[in-house]
């Protein structure tokens, strides 16, 4: 994977695109590494099984990707190298929610994550939602907190089997900014 080479502009050569349903196996393969190599390091091997079981049925992934507004990040330009994903599912109250958000570990700490999420934020503000909602693992917290979301509380959800894995109820507020009155049309200058 290259962009673990890349320089210090590693951001810019990663190019965000709607998932297309051939992106199914690619982005199965990095939910599995992501989880199964990433998350191992704050989370037990149960846990890891647990929240990335082996059995699931290919069909039921693709169809879990295609029902939420899902993007790929590709190394170079849109047909580069899957290396990262991001779901968005919008709850019809006003809320989004950060539904999936996963960078194969060989990508990892160049920036992914980060585009992703900005990404993501974009799409929420371009359809006027007020409140983007996540849970979110120890390893994507410091990435959110960055990012300008806010821990709620500890969240403890039960995955497959009943197993308890500890994550961060977070979100981060998106209300339109109010617009300073100097930018308004017609708006008077400050006295000098
Ligand atoms: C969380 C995740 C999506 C971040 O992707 P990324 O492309 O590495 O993120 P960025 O490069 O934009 O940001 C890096 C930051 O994420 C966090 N992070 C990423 N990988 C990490 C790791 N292996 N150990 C600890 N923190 C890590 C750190 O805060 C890091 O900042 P730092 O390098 O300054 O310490 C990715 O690590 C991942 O897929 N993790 C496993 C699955 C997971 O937890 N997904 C979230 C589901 S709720």
């Amino acid at each position: 994977m290259s962009l673990a080479r890349a320089g210090a502009d590693d951001a810019e050569v990663v190019v965000v695109r709607p998932y297309v349903v051939g992106d199914a196996p690619g982005t199965r393969e990095v939910f599995t590494a992501a989880v199964r190599r990433t998350a191992a390091e704050r989370y037990s091997p149960e846990q890891l099984r647990a929240w990335a079981p082996d059995d699931v049925e290919p069909e039921a992934w693709a169809a879990r990707r295609s029902d939420a507004t899902t993007v790929v990040a590709c190394l170079g330009d849109v047909a580069g190298e899957l290396v990262g994903f991001a779901g968005l599912v919008d709850d019809g109250g006003g809320t989004g929610v950060l539904d999936m958000l996963y960078v194969h570990p060989d990508a990892g700490r160049h920036g992914v994550g980060r585009v992703l999420v900005e990404h993501v934020v974009g799409t929420c503000r371009d359809r006027r939602l007020q409140r983007l909602d996540v849970r979110a693992s120890h390893l994507l917290r410091p990435l959110l907190e960055r990012l300008g979301f806010v821990v709620d509380d500890e969240a403890r959800d039960a995955e497959r089997g009943g197993v308890v894995l500890t994550r961060w109820a977070m979100h981060r507020d998106l209300a339109p900014r109010p617009v300073e009155p100097a930018a308004l049309p017609g708006a008077l200058a400050p006295p000098a």
